[in-house]
């Protein structure tokens, strides 16, 4: 084990070659356990690939690279047309198998920050459901579990965290017994991190500070877990458990099928290394990515990135040309995984540019600094630019990948923003638009069992209804309990 003056040795030298020596500017001033704090930050960061950056990203804008040959990319409908029937079923049956010999694994991702939201924990922790609130992590948990039963198998849960997280996170689950998982099914493990880079005034360029000992860090966004699970060890866990196939799904979605037999079936039928669903899109501009293929790749062109020309496109029927929206639901074969660890371009993501506001301190004196950047440097945004990776900038570097259509109420129901004031469900992807989604997609699976649904005029669930995933993972397995005979309007339900 290297010393601390060793190791401070090698750091200074690490950064002097990178232009970032202020980092250990308030060295002196802090005691060891500060210094081993700044120095394990300082050691996990590559700093020639955030020297490049900060040419390309901070001190230079990167220019928009838009393909040139732009088209729709081909998807599976949500209900097959007559010549895909066949084919549909021959799917969910090896989809099913799939699952059934333990092949499948449930993968979320957990590192982000949740800023929007402003909840002060890991946004696995927010209460979501309509009448229980069930926290999000114990939603997903439930699903799983269900699964496991209905298809008599394993499925290893893989948690990604980040640094800043993960303690809560593993707490959390031990807090509640991991939700009657076996804890030794659930694997937590975090992603990396990358120090926001000043973009005003004296602090251009430069890799902020949070306070003397520790650089202002976030988590280097959900493109960083493909990476995260080689380094943390994930992938061998799953290659040692028989795991092929890992189904990819955010935290804040709590109607998400989790584990989707049909979806899984496609995906593995056509030999696709990563796959993803997709929703139409209410409108040329609602704010999800977008499904082309792009120069014969399928790819993901951010909502502010595709041109209006071919936004507004319109079919002869009027529908959207491009319609397919992205909601951050993927199957990826574990050997793709791996494939990129050992690719000669490693796991080169492009790194995107955020503008933010980062609390730090003052480079020069150590106190406090602003971080809004509009004061006196006309930079609108913030005061800093953090760098991210998006996991669906994967699907061009694919041979294979697939797109299957999902159904809005039947699993879109994000939570992103914070509620309104008044608790409303004005607010879009909001806890109180989730918690009626959740209400109305728990209708519609009673419905198809004949129970009487009230309504308001517009047609809005009168009730909050609450469809444990113990209970129903898919409106069939109501069939096995007493259901009523109909819900009364305003009632709380939970089934
Ligand atoms: P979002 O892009 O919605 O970000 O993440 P967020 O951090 O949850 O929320 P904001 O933007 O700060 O308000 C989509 C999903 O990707 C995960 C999140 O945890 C969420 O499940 N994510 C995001 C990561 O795991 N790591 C990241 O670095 C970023």
């Amino acid at each position: 084990m290297p010393t601390l003056p060793e190791r401070h040795a090698a750091a200074v030298q690490t950064l002097a070659a990178v232009d970032q020596s202020h980092a250990l500017k308030f060295y002196d001033e802090l005691d060891d356990a500060q210094r081993d704090q700044l120095l394990t930050q300082i050691e996990g960061i590559d700093w020639p690939e955030i020297a490049r950056l900060i040419q390309s990203h901070v001190l230079n804008t990167p220019s928009l690279h838009i393909p040139t040959n732009i088209d729709p990319a081909p998807c599976y409908p949500h209900v097959p047309a007559d010549d895909q029937t066949d084919h549909y079923t021959k799917a969910k049956s090896l989809g099913e198998k799939l699952i059934r010999n333990g092949n499948v694994a449930a993968f979320t991702v957990a590192g982000g920050q949740g800023t929007r939201l402003g909840w002060d924990a890991p946004k696995g922790t927010f209460p979501a459901t309509p009448v229980t609130g069930r926290p999000l992590f114990g939603v997903l948990a439930d699903y799983i579990n269900k699964a496991q039963k209905k298809y008599n198998t394993v499925i290893p849960w893989y948690v990604m965290t980040s640094p800043a997280n993960h303690q809560p996170t593993v707490d959390f689950f031990k807090e509640n017994d991991f939700f009657g998982l076996a804890p030794n099914n659930v694997i937590h493990f975090p992603q990396a991190m990358m120090p926001a880079i000043g973009l005003t005034g004296d602090n251009r360029g430069k890799a902020l500070l949070a306070n003397k000992h520790s650089l202002a860090l976030s988590p280097n966004g959900h493109g960083g877990s493909l990476k995260a699970l080689n380094t943390s060890d994930a992938i061998n866990d799953m290659k040692s458990r028989g795991v092929t196939q890992i189904s990819y799904t955010q935290i804040d979605n709590p109607t998400v099928h989790v584990i989707d037999p049909l979806f899984i079936g496609l995906h593995a039928l056509d030999n696709a290394q990563m796959s993803s669903k997709m929703l139409p899109k209410t409108g040329p501009k609602e704010k999800l990515g977008n499904f082309c293929l792009a120069d014969n790749k399928m790819t993901v062109i951010e909502y502010s990135d595709l041109p209006d020309e071919l936004a507004f496109q319109t079919n002869p029927d009027g529908s959207l040309r491009f319609r397919a929206g992205s909601i951050a639901i993927h199957m990826i074969q574990v050997a793709f995984v791996e494939d990129l660890s050992t690719s000669p371009t490693g796991f080169a993501l492009p790194f995107h540019r955020a503008e933010k506001k980062v609390p730090c301190i003052d480079l020069n004196t150590g106190a406090p600094a602003a971080s809004k950047g509009a004061d006196n440097s006309g930079v609108s945004g913030g005061n800093a630019v953090k760098f991210e990776t998006f996991v669906f900038d994967a699907l061009p570097l694919c041979d294979n990948s697939i797109l299957y259509e999902t159904d809005r109420v039947e699993e879109f129901a994000p939570i992103k923003n914070a509620d309104t004031e008044d608790g409303q469900p004005d607010a879009t992807d909001s806890p109180a638009s989730s918690k009626q989604l959740q209400s109305q997609r728990a209708a519609r699976w009673l419905q198809t069992h004949n129970i009487t649904i009230p309504r308001n005029a517009d047609g809005q669930v009168n009730a909050k209804i609450e469809i444990s995933p113990l209970t129903a993972i898919a409106p069939d397995d109501l069939a096995a309990i007493d259901l009523p005979k109909e819900i009364n309007p305003g009632e709380s339900v939970v089934l």
